[in-house]
């Protein structure tokens, strides 16, 4: 049977890359998406980058008669499964939003795709789930569930119910992906993040200061123990995220049973390195501020990334120029993202 692949949350910024990816290395795809953080368009440009239609559907993960409408449709052999609100703050103010919709979401997907016995999944984690570092760089064998915030114990709460699904049932096929920070944008400048209102994550700031819809970026704190004393994180270009998930999707094939790997390079950078790296992509100055730590934050994050290596064969091969290079095309074409 032709392999066919429901990704859900494809309209938003990994799931969008991702598609394209899945696409060009043969795979029929079909999309679903509630849009609360996405819009259609994004899947218009998709179609145009692949040249092929992609069926997408606007469904919502809580309305499971609707989900279980559309695995009536279309016949899939695996589902990688984005679709989640992902901003920390307002899982903070929101929680039980939280719980509900990525949680709640995750469950009614579950439990439509054992009806159909469907058993092969791709989860998008976080490396949120490991909490305050207690050694670097990070392996999959650091321990987890330290976060301090509803969103990052989301991610954890669902990593375990897979694991409990797994164990129960071992003919179900799992990848946990645990992505570090995506950034960048697709080569053609046509698809990217989006966000809707004041950014929270620092590369869309930093892009959006650039092409001068902020007047400055915040630096939060620069009395870090890191080698400039701002915060460290291990970015990864979006484009090398999606073809992890062409590389997990291969694993399934391999009827892998339970995986986790880490989706990251292994390299740490500080966010002046990142303001430094967008003004000589961009050729424009991005006026910065040195302000307070933003609580929440750890000083440094990285990845070990060798065992999605050695594995699953993947590698994340982009580096810092061209993720700030990629992003900067896709913000300098689209100031106002799919609006523009
Ligand atoms: P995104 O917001 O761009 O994509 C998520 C998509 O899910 C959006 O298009 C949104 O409209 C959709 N969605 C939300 N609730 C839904 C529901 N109830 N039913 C159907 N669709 C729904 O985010 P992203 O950056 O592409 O992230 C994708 C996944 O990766 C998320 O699960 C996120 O938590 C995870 N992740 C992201 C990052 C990051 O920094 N971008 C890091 C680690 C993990
Ligand atoms: C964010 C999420 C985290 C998610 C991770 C991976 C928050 C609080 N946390 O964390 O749950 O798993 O992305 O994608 O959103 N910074 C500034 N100024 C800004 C914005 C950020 O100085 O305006 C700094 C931060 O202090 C940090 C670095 O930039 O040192 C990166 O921040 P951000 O892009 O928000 O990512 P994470 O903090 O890693």
């Amino acid at each position: 049977m032709a392999n066919c692949v429901l990704v859900t949350g494809g309209a938003g910024f990994v799931g969008s890359h991702s598609v394209v990816e899945l696409v060009a290395a043969g795979y029929s795809v079909v999309a679903l998406d509630n849009l609360v953080n996405a819009s259609m368009e994004s899947m218009k440009r998709v179609e145009a980058i692949t040249g092929k239609v992609i069926p997408a559907y606007t469904v919502d993960l809580l309305d499971k008669e609707a989900l279980r409408d559309l695995f009536k449709k279309h016949k899939f052999t695996s589902v990688i499964h984005f679709a989640g609100l992902k901003a920390v703050g307002e899982s903070c103010e929101l929680p039980l939003l939280y719980y509900k919709t990525n949680v709640g979401g995750t469950m009614n997907l579950l439990e439509v795709m054992k009806e159909n016995n469907l058993k092969n999944l791709i989860f998008s984690s976080s490396a949120t789930v490991y909490g305050t570092p207690q050694y670097l760089p990070l392996d999959e064998k650091h321990p987890v569930g330290g976060c301090t915030n509803p969103y990052g114990k989301t991610k954890f709460f669902i990593e375990e119910i897979l694991r409990d699904l797994s164990t129960s049932d071992p003919t179900w096929n799992i990848v946990l992906l645990r992505y570090f920070n995506p950034v960048g944008a697709h080569k053609s400048g046509t698809i990217g993040e989006d966000p809707q209102g004041p950014p929270n994550n620092l590369m869309p700031y930093i892009a959006q200061t650039a092409v001068g819809k902020r007047k400055e970026l915040s630096v939060y704190g620069s009395d870090y123990d890191t080698p400039d004393g701002t915060g460290v994180r291990d970015y990864i270009h979006v484009v090398d995220l999606a073809l992890g998930h062409v590389a997990a999707q291969k694993k399934l094939e391999e009827n892998c049973g339970c995986k986790l790997y880490n989706l990251g390079t292994g390299n740490g950078l500080s966010v002046l390195d990142m303001v430094k790296a967008f003004e000589k992509a961009s050729g424009k100055k991005v006026p910065h501020k040195i302000c307070p730590r933003r609580p929440g934050d750890v000083g440094s994050c990285y990845a070990n990334a060798e065992l999605a290596e050695k594995e699953l064969g993947w590698k994340a091969t982009r580096g810092l120029d061209e993720m700030c290079e990629d992003l900067w095309r896709w913000q300098s074409q689209n100031p106002n993202g799919f609006k523009s």
